[in-house]
């Protein structure tokens, strides 16, 4: 059900993850998959095209043709056993579009605490809406093989609440650490921020993406409806091009007041976008498992790959995503992806992800076998 993309299939599908590479140098970069798309997304489109469906998408909170809150409680529903109240989601043109309308309209004043490593954008963002960052360093050398390990410092958070902070920047699950917070961590995440009248803005775009074998995602919002939540359809399903992504508050008033600002601060999200969200949310259940099962080998036959040409590594056990944050430190390269590029596959650089933290480099493993054998073994020849 999942079908690989050949090279000249993913030039032509993908012109930022391919486009940015030389002909012969194989990308794993950006958070795009090698695959084909969700037979009901191509078909909904299809007929949304075919039926001349290319003007501006309806005013947030009136009917859309495709009603992507319905179609995301229904998911919301199926996967996590989560009840979401009706309308409670809001169109926005991509999930960093949504994290900025957040932190403008909906956080509390005040330092933005923000986890590292993170997306890089989540720094941008925070920069962007005139927000100091406070971070929280992970620390890399945790015990790798403890699935315990890795949990957000919640007294790190609780040194930045006290000294000002007032919103925490949560993603998850996390992109590039590839973990999924459990319950007992969200929980106490929450009582932390109620206790300093702060609050929480999560993005749960990777969250359908847990891996077979892992306990089952527990939104953040099902813990704490305070908090604001930021998520799409658009990395699990290859749609980030299509332009929708989804603010869901419980607070009806407080989606009424987010539904009222000017277009200006609000305006990004596609009609297609939206159709291609909903025949995801409600019709690719299938297509997803099948994904599920197929990056669960992928990410077992990364094991096996480093293992035997990168002993030194030290890799996570990925439980969501398809990105996985390699420690490569014992290579004594500060910059693999760099290192890399030169040997004709090119990574997503640590520093992005870490400013500061050399040897670590984010590899996409959404790809072919093949590929993934060529990636890895190009990586090694330009560390060893
Ligand atoms: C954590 C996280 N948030 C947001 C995005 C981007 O989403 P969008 O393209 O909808 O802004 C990504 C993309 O990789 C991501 O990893």
């Amino acid at each position: 059900m999942i079908r690989d993309l050949t090279d000249s299939e993913a030039r032509a599908a993908l012109p930022l993850k391919w486009g940015a590479v030389p002909e012969g140098t194989i990308p794993a970069w950006v958070a795009e998959m090698d695959f084909a798309p969700a037979p009901a997304i191509t078909a909904a489109l299809t007929a949304a095209v075919g039926r001349g469906m290319l003007g501006y998408s309806a005013f947030p909170g009136t009917a859309q043709p495709a009603d992507l809150d319905a179609a995301f409680r229904g998911f919301a529903e199926r996967h996590w056993g989560w009840d979401v109240a009706p309308d409670s989601s809001t169109p926005v043109g991509d999930v960093v579009a949504g994290l900025r309308l957040a932190l403008d309209e909906l956080c509390p004043p005040g330092p933005v605490v923000v986890p590292l490593p993170c997306y890089p954008p989540f720094r941008d963002v925070v920069a962007l809406a005139g927000r100091e960052a406070a971070y929280v360093e992970h620390d890399p050398d945790l015990d790798h093989d403890d699935p315990d390990a890795g949990a957000l410092d919640l007294a790190a958070v609780e040194r930045h609440l006290e000294a000002g902070a007032r919103t925490v920047l949560l993603c998850h699950p996390h992109n590039p650490l590839g973990r999924v917070a459990r319950r007992a961590e969200l929980e106490a995440l929450r009582d932390l921020v109620a206790a300093h009248g702060a609050r929480v803005l999560v993005d749960e775009v990777h969250a359908p993406l847990v891996l077979p074998g892992q306990d089952r995602f527990v939104p953040y919002l099902s813990v704490d409806p305070g908090a604001v939540l930021v998520t799409s359809a658009s990395k699990t399903f290859g749609t980030p091009g299509l332009h929708a992504a989804q603010v869901v508050l419980t607070d009806p008033e407080e989606t009424a007041r987010l539904r009222a600002v000017p277009i200006a601060a609000n305006h990004g999200h596609s009609g297609l976008g939206m159709v291609a969200g909903a025949a995801a949310w409600r019709d690719s259940d299938l297509w997803l498992h099948a994904l599920r099962s197929r990056l669960r080998v992928n990410a077992e036959d990364l094991r096996d790959l480093v293992a035997q040409h990168l002993p030194k590594a030290r890799l996570r056990p990925l439980e969501a995503t398809y990105l996985a944050w390699l420690d490569l430190r014992a290579y004594g390269v500060a910059d693999p992806a760099g290192a890399a590029l030169e040997h004709g596959v090119r990574l997503a650089p640590g520093h992005d992800y870490h400013p500061g933290l050399d040897g670590h480099a984010r590899l996409n493993i959404a790809t072919s076998e093949k590929r993934l054998v060529q990636i890895v073994e190009r990586l090694a020849a330009a560390l060893t």
